[in-house]
This record gives C-alpha cells, structure tokens and sequence, in this order.
C-alpha cells in the first residue's frame, strides 16, 4: 500500500521540501500499514466528534428555536502534510511519533452565526466525560496580531475497536462565519503565494477582521433585541 501516488506534486513538493527522499522511502516502506491504520481511527474520532455537534445541534436547536451550529466541516490531513510538519517539528518519522506529536491530524471546525453559540457549544462540548480536554487557545478575547479570530481546542476522545478502547487526539476550531470567511480569504492570500504579502495587504487584512469582529458584536446585539421583542410579545 502506497501512501502516496508516485509521480504526485505533493510528493514532489515534499521531496524537494526538508525531507530526504531516502527518508520517505523508508517511512512508506515501513509504516504503510500502521499508517493507514492509525488514520482510520482519526477518522473514527472525527465522526464521534462530530456527531457529538450534530446532537448538541438538534437539542439546542429545541430551546433556542434555531440551529445554533451552521456548518460542522472534518478533514484529516494528508500524508504529506503530516510528513511536513512531523519532520518540520523536529520529530522523529514512525507513527508512534506521529502520534504523540502531531496534534492536529483529525480536525473539527464548527461555524456558528453568533459569538454567544461558540461559548456554549465549547461548554456543552467539554463538559462531556468522554472528552478530555488538552489544549485551549482562545483568539476570540485574544485575536492573533494578523486579526485572526477563532477558539481552538485539542481533546481526547476513546475510540471503541473490535478488541480495544484507543484515546485519539482531535483539534475543534470554533468560528463564526465572518470570522470563517476572513480566515479563509487570508489563507487563500497568504498561504498559496510563495512570495508572501507587502505590509499594505497585512494591514487591510486586519482591518477586515477588525470589521468582521465589529459585524459579530452588533449581530450578537440583534439577536439579544430580537430575543427580548419575542419575549415581549
Ligand atoms: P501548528 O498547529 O503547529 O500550526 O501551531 P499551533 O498549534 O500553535 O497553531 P494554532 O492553534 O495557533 O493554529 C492551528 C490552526 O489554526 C492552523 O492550522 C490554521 O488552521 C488555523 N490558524 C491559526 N492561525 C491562523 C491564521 O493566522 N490564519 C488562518 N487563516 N488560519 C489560522
Ligand atoms: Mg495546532
């Protein structure tokens, strides 16, 4: 089993990145198996996650009126940004390390309309006794200096095999959909140009979210309005 489909650009890009094609070869001829194995049981754990989502969705939905939650998204990430960043981070190429090092091979994001939602979701979410929480790095009281906004978590959720209980690590992104859509523009922006961006566009992009920031506060204002002219009548 191959990890890769030879001749691919992602291979070729990786190839010509730090690592060594000595070091891949021996990486897929080794640890194809295992490989696949330990993906399949990122990909479990992305599914209770998510589902998880889908339930506190379907239940809140009952006592808001509305769906807090909008889109939930997953993506596992590929071998070769797996490889990358293993091998950018200094650690060593076996799926053990992989493992225990690479934190964010299963990833949750959850889009909601209002600031408000993402608080409770996360509360609800951490609350949960199969979920150990990690890591928290909330960029929504303290947004990244580029302007970037959203709440990131790193859990442990057991998986349920044929024959064992394994615990995986899964990274939840929480953001609303403006702070979804900037961070989806700047990485279209910043990511796919490999000469960067001039002072000029860093500007204008944290001035966008600063605007996006500003569009969630006076959302969140409607909604509370909105909430109290129901009550109200
Ligand atoms: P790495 O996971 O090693 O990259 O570092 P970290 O764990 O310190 O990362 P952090 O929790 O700050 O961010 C993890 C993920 O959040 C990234 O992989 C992106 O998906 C997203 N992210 C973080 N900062 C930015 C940003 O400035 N712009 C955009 N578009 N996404 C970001
Ligand atoms: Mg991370």
């Amino acid at each position: 089993m191959a990890l890769f489909e030879s001749g691919s650009p992602a291979l070729e890009k990786l190839l010509l990145s730090q690592l060594s094609r000595q070091k891949i070869k021996q990486f897929v001829g080794y640890y194809a198996q295992p490989y696949k194995e330990l993906m399949a049981y990122y990909r479990c754990a992305m599914m209770s996650v998510e589902t998880k989502f889908n339930v506190l969705n379907e239940e809140l939905s009952l006592q808001y009126d509305r769906n807090p939650i909008e889109t939930v998204k997953t993506r596992l990430k590929t071998p070769e940004s797996v490889l990358e960043k293993t091998s950018r981070k200094g650690f060593p190429l076996t799926v053990d390390s992989i493992e225990e090092n690479i934190n964010d091979i299963a990833g949750v994001r959850v889009i909601t309309s209002f600031v408000s939602d993402i608080y409770t979701l996360t509360d609800a979410f951490l609350k949960q006794d199969d979920i150990r929480l990690i890591e928290k790095k909330d960029y929504i009281k303290e947004p990244k200096s580029n302007g970037y906004r959203s709440l990131h978590l790193i859990v442990e959720i057991p998986i349920f095999l044929h024959n064992e209980k394994k615990t995986m690590k899964v990274e939840v992104q929480f953001r609303t959909t403006a702070m979804d859509w900037w961070a989806t523009v700047e990485h279209k922006l910043r990511y796919k140009k490999d000469y960067g961006i001039s002072e000029q566009m860093e500007r204008e992009l944290y001035e966008c979210a600063e605007i996006g920031a500003d569009l969630d506060r006076r959302m969140e204002e409607l909604r509370k309005s909105a909430e109290e002219y129901i009550s109200w009548n």
